[in-house]
């Protein structure tokens, strides 16, 4: 399993959000509080696609399963069809096992044509048996009657200093217990997306768990004490 799925957020609260209006907003929906179409826009790599399926996953709660609740890509999607028949046989399917509303994830909705897009929005006029969240990194490439359907929110990057918890949780499941302070520090010089956070930690991971190596095969050969290991990035050169 690559490290990005291993520590993929597992509910909303993982999620580190760079505005608390818009995490309440998110949370709103994932409480089944708000049923307004929801559109998450922003640059790539701010957990747009990660919120869409979590919230969807809370919103069906006890009735979420996969084959209910698969999100759609719009490219994908347009390449097998050419109506919204599907997104509706997915609300029903979910209305049938007991959800108040139905659920559907359209991810890069910009990648649908124009024809297609209004199409969606004929579709969404028509039936209101459920939420569609959908994800763009393209805003300018929605059609404006479309975008008027949705709930708009800005999902954008967060400081370095608001990674930290997300950093600490990350580096605590990996069985390497790190202070904020710490966290700081191994962030000095991040200035990326959370899939790029991924991979600024993992680097991390690795490299630790490479000095441990090389601090415990000595042990084997009679060294009963190691040195205490301290986490200096501003000494690692990243
Ligand atoms: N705000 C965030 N908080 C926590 N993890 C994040 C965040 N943004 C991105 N990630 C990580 O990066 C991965 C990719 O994020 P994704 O939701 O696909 O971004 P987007 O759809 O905005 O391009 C996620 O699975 C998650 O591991
Ligand atoms: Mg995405």
């Amino acid at each position: 399993m690559t490290f990005d799925k291993k520590h993929r957020p597992k509910t909303l609260s993982d999620v580190i959000f760079a505005s608390t209006d818009v995490q309440q907003t998110l949370e709103d929906y994932a409480n089944n509080n708000r049923d307004k179409h929801l559109l998450l826009y922003g640059p790539k790599g701010t957990g747009k696609s990660v919120s869409a399926e979590l919230i969807m996953r809370e919103r069906l709660n006890l009735i979420w399963q996969a084959g209910l609740a698969e999100p759609f890509n719009a490219k994908a999607y347009a390449e097998q069809h050419d109506s919204f028949g599907t997104l509706l046989s997915q609300w029903n399917w979910q209305l049938s096992a007991g959800a108040h509303a139905g659920c559907s994830i359209i991810d890069e909705i910009d990648q649908f044509t124009l024809p297609m897009q209004h199409k969606l929005r004929a579709f969404m006029d028509q039936y209101e048996l459920g939420v569609v969240i959908a994800t763009t990194n393209n805003l300018h490439l929605v059609d404006g009657p479309l975008k008027d359907r949705f709930r708009p929110v800005c999902v954008e990057y967060p400081s370095v200093q608001q990674w930290v918890p997300r950093v600490v949780a990350v580096m605590a499941a990996e069985g390497i217990p790190i202070t904020p302070s710490q966290a700081l520090l191994l962030l000095n010089g991040f200035d990326g997306s959370g899939r790029s956070l991924n991979d600024w930690i993992e680097d991390y991971v690795l490299r630790l768990q490479s000095v441990v190596h090389k601090l415990i095969n000595p042990l084997a050969s009679g060294v009963t004490s190691l040195p205490a290991l301290t986490i200096n990035c501003a000494t690692e050169g990243k």
